[in-house]
């Protein structure tokens, strides 16, 4: 996930899209799956752009190498929305050759209502502008509250800024995170599973939380951000006890 990528927010330099564009791989046919799910969520008024991964590989000399996909399913509808890939012509035909057994038609009338609506790129730019005013008041209220509760007690904790995208990165002492859940789920408040980020939901640190501040309610949020900093700086006491002990 080159921009805003999921779960810490960030966006990959341009010295990083090229290195991955001109770099020598074992296997001839290697393939960059380049996932551009938050392509145009900016939280900011930076647009945040960087290069084009396939330009780059096709200057570089290696056209077949990346497979770029992004999809409106956190623009219009989660997982009825429309999608869309950008590759070599020639990986176009292979995909679409693939495709034909898999599906016989697309969602026609689906593909249609987002292009009425939608417009073209700038529609697409404009409707984002009505999702960021319903999610930065909840970011903002997130980062406030973690500064607030959490930089008192010294570095027990740090989080992401995210400049788009859709998730706040909270970093706990190590051998906490997992305990930080715990506790929250005790008081009523759902957590994404600590460590779920990580492959197979390993996070060898036990350290890191997800934090997905878009769905609830503002008021629900600040009440979640609240008891979720305590937690935080329970798990860290708790913590800091078990090591003196030992
Ligand atoms: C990073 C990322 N990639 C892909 C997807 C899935 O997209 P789609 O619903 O179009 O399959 C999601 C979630 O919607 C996502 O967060």
């Amino acid at each position: 996930m080159p921009v805003y990528s999921n779960p810490d927010g960030y966006v990959y330099s341009d010295e990083t899209v090229r290195r991955l564009a001109q770099m020598t791989t074992a296997a001839p046919d290697f393939k960059i799956f380049w996932d551009d799910a938050y392509v145009v969520h900016h939280l900011t008024d930076e647009q945040v752009e960087i290069p084009n991964i396939l330009d780059e590989c096709k200057v570089a000399g290696h056209p077949e190498r990346p497979l770029m996909f992004c999809s409106t399913s956190k623009i219009t509808y989660p997982g009825a929305g429309v999608a869309a890939m950008g590759a070599s012509l020639k990986n176009i035909h292979y995909i679409t050759k693939n495709m034909v057994p898999m599906i016989i038609s697309y969602d026609k009338m689906n593909q249609l209502r987002h292009v009425q609506f939608l417009k073209n790129k700038q529609g697409v730019l404009e409707h984002m502008k009505k999702h960021r005013a319903i999610l930065q008041p909840k970011f903002d209220l997130v980062k406030n509250t973690f500064k607030n509760e959490l930089e008192p007690c010294g570095k027990i904790a740090r989080w992401t800024n995210p400049k788009g995208g859709y998730f706040i990165s909270l970093y706990v002492m190590p051998g906490c995170a997992k305990r930080v859940a715990q506790l929250c789920s005790d008081c009523g408040l759902s957590l994404t599973g600590a460590g779920a980020s990580y492959p197979y939901g390993l996070d060898s640190r036990d350290s890191h939380l997800r934090i997905a501040p878009t769905y609830p309610s503002v008021e629900d949020l600040g009440v979640a951000a609240q008891l979720l900093t305590i937690c935080v700086r329970l798990a860290t006491v708790e913590k800091l006890i078990q090591r003196a002990e030992h």
